[in-house]
């Protein structure tokens, strides 16, 4: 499948397609993801690919060509320079995708995008996903306290980011 945006020699991101969003909706909603990452509908899903401020990528690995995750950006184009790192769910986890993505992600966005401020929230109960952002260079930035009403309670969201003299000093 072509529409590739960037790979390495493990994985690649390629922009979804319709057809893609029923796979998209299977990993999103496996219960080992669905606590950590927003529920979205199909129409959601579909109104992201058609966005010009939404990036959607499935992450394919190299060799099999089998769907392993998904990506979300959104902001594109933002006047401050500024990109939102929405959204990463990785359905066969503990193989090194999620690092392997994130990894092209900054590359992506500090130097094919011009961002200058990559950011990201994560759920205060996560704290693999926030261990991986950690080692990757992105820096704490602070805690929002209680800002998501979900059935069992309101939950807090930690907020991280990086700037892209960081990324240059890292890369
Ligand atoms: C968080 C997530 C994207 C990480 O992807 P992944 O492919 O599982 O991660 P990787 O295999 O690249 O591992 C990254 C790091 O996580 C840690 N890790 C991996 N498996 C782990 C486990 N079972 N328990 C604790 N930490 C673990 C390791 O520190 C690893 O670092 P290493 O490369 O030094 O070993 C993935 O687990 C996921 O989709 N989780 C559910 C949705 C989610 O939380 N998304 C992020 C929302 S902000």
């Amino acid at each position: 499948m072509s529409n590739t945006v960037i790979e390495n020699e493990i994985i690649r991101l390629r922009n979804t397609t319709p057809q893609d969003i029923d796979r998209v909706l299977t990993i999103e909603r496996d219960k080992e993801n669905r606590r950590y990452v927003y529920n979205w509908s199909w129409e959601r899903h579909l109104e992201s690919l058609r966005s010009k401020e939404e990036e959607h990528f499935v992450v394919e690995d190299q060799k099999s060509g089998k769907i392993v995750g998904y990506i979300i950006l959104s902001s594109i184009g933002s006047p401050h320079d500024v990109i939102e790192f929405d959204r990463i769910t990785i359905d066969e986890k503990g193989k090194g995708y999620g690092r392997q993505c994130v990894q092209l992600i900054k590359k992506l966005c500090f130097e094919n995008y011009g961002c200058h401020r990559l950011w990201l929230d994560v759920f205060d109960d996560n704290p693999k996903a926030r261990a991986l952002y950690e080692s990757e260079g992105f820096v704490f930035e602070g805690t929002l306290r209680e800002c998501k009403k979900y059935e069992d309670g309101y939950r807090s969201m930690h907020i991280l980011s990086m700037l892209s003299h960081e990324y240059k000093k890292i890369k």
